[in-house]
């Protein structure tokens, strides 16, 4: 693989952007409309940029990665690429016109991924063009420190698919594991479960924000407790990937709760709107209950 295309230059669609330049790839990075993806890499330049005052990478080497990343509109582009991999908003209506529309222009060998955090990888499939060569490849928040990479294979992927996207994650640095197309995979099978939870324990009044924090950060030494950690991956997108392992299982255990909706109704997103469990508008995060 040389030349990766990246639909999505929000958070997760940048990181990508930015590890497979680092990596040495052709990145073509692109959003709704051209503006946002020169965003997108202004962002990743900062990110860069910061990497060399922390000294973690040379000056040349930054940008060198920066030049590879090409902002695009449309979709013809992306018929040079091996692989394109979809990061935009976890809606599956809006996944689903992305694919039809790079569909028309995807090489007859390259691999078209999705980044989706919950939404079964074979239905997607029957947006691609090809079910074989179509996978869910998910990677995890902030992506340039997270070194994980979940591939997801559908009911008709290709072992020749798995292979090759299996060696490009790893020439991303980054760990592989394997999940079968269910519900949520592996980690957000788990995880959402947890975050809904201490949601649930909030609007209960069982302890305020701060509290169900610090119980977990320091009761089970996770870098984050759970409500600052449900804002980091945006309380919208834990909201539709609640629903939708309610809506797949008809598991009542995965209903989201009712604080959840609500914030979502109210524009509450977490870290990207400024305001979720906590208000980022000042210096330091401060609970909002
Ligand atoms: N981009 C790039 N680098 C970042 C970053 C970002 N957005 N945020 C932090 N970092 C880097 C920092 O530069 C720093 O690097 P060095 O140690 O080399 O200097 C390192 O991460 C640690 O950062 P900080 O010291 O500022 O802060 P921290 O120690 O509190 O760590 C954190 C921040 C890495 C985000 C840590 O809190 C953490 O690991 N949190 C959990 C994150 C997590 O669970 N992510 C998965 C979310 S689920 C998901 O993504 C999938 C889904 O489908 C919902």
């Amino acid at each position: 693989m040389r030349t990766i295309g990246v639909i999505g230059a929000g958070q997760m669609g940048a990181g990508i952007a930015q590890v497979s330049a680092q990596a040495g790839y052709q990145v073509l990075l692109r959003d709704v409309d051209m503006a946002r993806a020169e965003a997108g890499k202004a962002g990743i330049a900062k990110q860069l940029a910061r990497a060399v005052e922390k000294e973690k990478i040379e000056a040349q080497a930054a940008e060198t990665a920066l030049a590879r990343i090409t902002p695009i509109s449309g979709a013809e582009p992306f018929a040079s690429c091996d692989i394109v991999i979809e990061a935009a908003t976890e809606r599956e209506e809006i996944k689903r016109a992305i694919f039809a529309e790079v569909g028309k222009v995807l090489g007859h060998k390259a691999i078209l991924a999705s980044n989706t955090s919950s939404i079964p990888i074979t239905r997607l499939a029957q947006a691609s063009p090809d079910a074989a060569r179509f996978i869910g490849v998910h990677f995890f928040n902030p992506v340039p420190v997270m070194g994980l990479i979940e591939l997801i294979r559908g009911l008709a992927t290709a072992p020749e698919t798995v292979k090759a996207v299996e060696n490009f994650a790893k020439a991303l640095g980054k760990d592989v594991v394997h999940a079968f197309d269910a519900p949520g995979f592996i980690v957000n099978r788990i995880l959402m479960p947890m975050l809904n939870e201490a949601i649930f324990a909030l609007g209960e009044g069982v302890a305020n924000v701060r509290d169900i924090d610090t119980a977990i950060r320091l009761g089970l030494n996770h870098p984050m407790g759970p409500l600052t950690l449900a804002d980091f991956v945006g309380l919208d997108t834990c909201l539709e990937i609640c629903r939708v392992l309610y809506d797949t299982t008809g598991d009542p255990k995965f209903r989201p709760a009712p604080l959840l909706v609500k914030y979502v109704e109210a524009g509450w997103y977490g870290r990207k709107t400024g305001k979720g469990f906590y208000d980022y508008s000042g210096d330091e995060p401060v609970p909002t209950r």
